[in-house]
């Protein structure tokens, strides 16, 4: 079964965006095994520092580099990505370059009617950076926007349109991952 990490760009424990996250990982556990990733405890990033990072971020780089593919599940703050989110991806883009040619999925939800549209815009772009270089699924794209009406007290994703996009979605997802994890054993042979 394929390995997937999530990294979540909100650390507040109430995370509309990890509990899309946690959604997403029970939904689809026949599909795909996945783990959410912490990046609480990742320090701002140090060029001054980066050949010998703290215990986090090596284990952040480790988990990272063991998967198959990222899923970016991302806020909208200011228009773009929050800046833990951000710092992540400084981290993971340096040394050992740990995201280039691994596939990468992006969610988003935000309490917006647009559903984080311009910072997924923005991470796209990102992700497309030589440090980084990671291989997106065209299309997919998936805007959870009023997210605060679509998942109830107990934190379930409640909203029908959203669960039934986000199967076709996660389909769509695996067979593209396996198709490029083939495309790689090619590469490699
Ligand atoms: C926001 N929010 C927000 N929403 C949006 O749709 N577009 C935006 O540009 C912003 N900007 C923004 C900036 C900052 C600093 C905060 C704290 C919030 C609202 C945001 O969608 C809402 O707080 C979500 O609940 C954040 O995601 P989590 O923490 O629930 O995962």
């Amino acid at each position: 079964k394929m390995k997937v990490v999530a990294i979540v760009g909100s650390i507040r424990k109430e995370s509309y965006n990890l509990k899309l996250a946690h959604y997403i990982q029970n939904r689809f556990k026949h599909l795909f095994q996945m783990e959410v990733l912490s990046i609480r405890e990742i320090p701002f990033y140090d060029q001054d520092i980066e050949n010998s990072p703290p215990q986090s971020v090596i284990d952040l780089k480790k988990k990272v580099a063991a998967a198959d593919a990222v899923l970016w599940v991302t806020p909208e703050y200011n228009s773009t990505i929050p800046g833990v989110m951000a710092n992540a991806i400084d981290w993971l883009s340096r040394v050992d370059k740990v995201m280039v040619g691994k596939p990468s999925w992006i969610v988003g939800a935000s309490m917006g009617l647009l559903g984080t549209v311009k910072a997924q815009g923005h991470l796209r772009d990102i992700l497309f950076a030589s440090g980084i270089s990671s291989p997106l699924l065209p299309g997919n794209e998936v805007y959870v926007g009023l997210v605060h009406e679509k998942f109830n007290e107990k934190g379930e994703l409640t909203d029908e349109p959203t669960r039934q996009y986000l199967d076709l979605v996660a389909e769509n997802f695996v067979k593209w991952m396996k198709e490029q994890s083939r495309l790689k054993q090619i590469q490699t042979a």
